[in-house]
């Protein structure tokens, strides 16, 4: 066996550079809309790449459109790790943060540090995210402090759904919309590096905005945030569960893959698959001996 080390081929010249935290906050401040979408697997996350997006984020909400749990809560630390490790080998140049599921960094800043470890080291996540102001912002504080980028995330928080009286939007009384800002300023001064709005009033997130030094990312949040981020399930129409009233879905693929496959299980039905192009050839000679070869059995 050769000894020689295989040529190492140079980036193309025109592959996106990685997204970077200072990048980010550069978009932000040449005020470039920044794109996130969630992603949960290795095909997803090649679609992301190739969309040319800037954030991918393995949401906890993977738990509902590819696992099929009722709701973000059951999903475990294991689950949430092999969904992000497969997004990992599918992207280049998108930033990718993984969702720190319920349960897994609420208790302790020890607890919040080693969970977070666990989706850089074992998952090659370059930042993660967790829900909710309060005890989350100091969660944050201890995450940021062990090296590790973290998003917060406020209004809308599916993980503690039900003590927000359900899937509904929030900040909609003065008292709530200031309950919401002062999580949104927290996370920031306790050094998230982004922060998402989810589903909470386009005005209230206009008067919060000039007070916010970090990139915010929203979903049914309004237009006056620095990003957007959509479900890749929702975007596509993939998910057959009950929509947000914010989840704009650009395709129908549900559909269309339930077509495809009708279409597929109707083809075998009438033996019309697989046809002569979908099989392998043998030499006659070979094909003759193997005849003889087998009656001699
Ligand atoms: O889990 C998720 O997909 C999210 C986004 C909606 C921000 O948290």
């Amino acid at each position: 066996m050769s000894a020689t080390p295989p040529i190492t081929m140079p980036a193309s010249l025109d592959a996106p550079l990685p997204m970077t935290l200072p990048r980010l906050a550069e978009k932000k401040a040449l005020g470039e809309p920044i794109v996130m979408v969630t992603a949960y697997d290795y095909p997803s996350a090649r679609v992301a790449e190739g969309a040319g997006v800037d954030v991918v984020l393995v949401g906890d909400s993977g738990a509902m459109t590819v696992l099929g749990y009722p709701s973000t809560v059951p999903v475990s630390t294991e689950e949430m790790l092999m969904l992000a490790a497969a997004a990992r080998r599918g992207l280049r140049a998108p930033l990718l943060v993984g969702d720190l599921p319920f349960g897994s960094y609420e208790g302790s800043d020890e607890q919040a540090v080693a969970t977070a470890q666990r989706f850089v080291k074992e998952a090659g996540c370059d930042a993660v995210k967790l829900e909710r102001g309060g005890t989350s912002a100091q969660r944050a504080q201890a995450v940021v402090a062990a090296g590790i980028p973290v998003m917060g995330h406020v209004g809308l928080t599916p993980q503690t759904a039900t003590a927000l009286g359900g899937y509904r939007a929030q900040a909609r009384t003065a008292a709530a919309a200031l309950a919401v800002a002062r999580e949104a300023l927290d996370l920031q001064q306790a050094g998230c590096f982004s922060i998402v709005l989810e589903a909470i009033p386009a005005a209230v997130t206009a008067e919060l905005m000039p007070r916010m030094r970090v990139p915010v990312i929203g979903i049914g949040a309004g237009p006056d945030t620095d990003g957007q981020v959509l479900v890749f399930h929702d975007l596509l129409g993939l998910y057959d569960g009950r929509q947000a009233r914010f989840a704009k879905r650009y395709a129908d693929l549900g559909g269309e893959m339930l077509a495809a496959v009708m279409r597929y299980a109707d083809d075998v039905r009438a033996r019309a698959f697989p046809a002569s192009e979908h099989c392998y050839s043998i030499d006659e000679a070979q094909l003759e001996g193997f005849r003889s070869k087998l009656a001699g059995q």
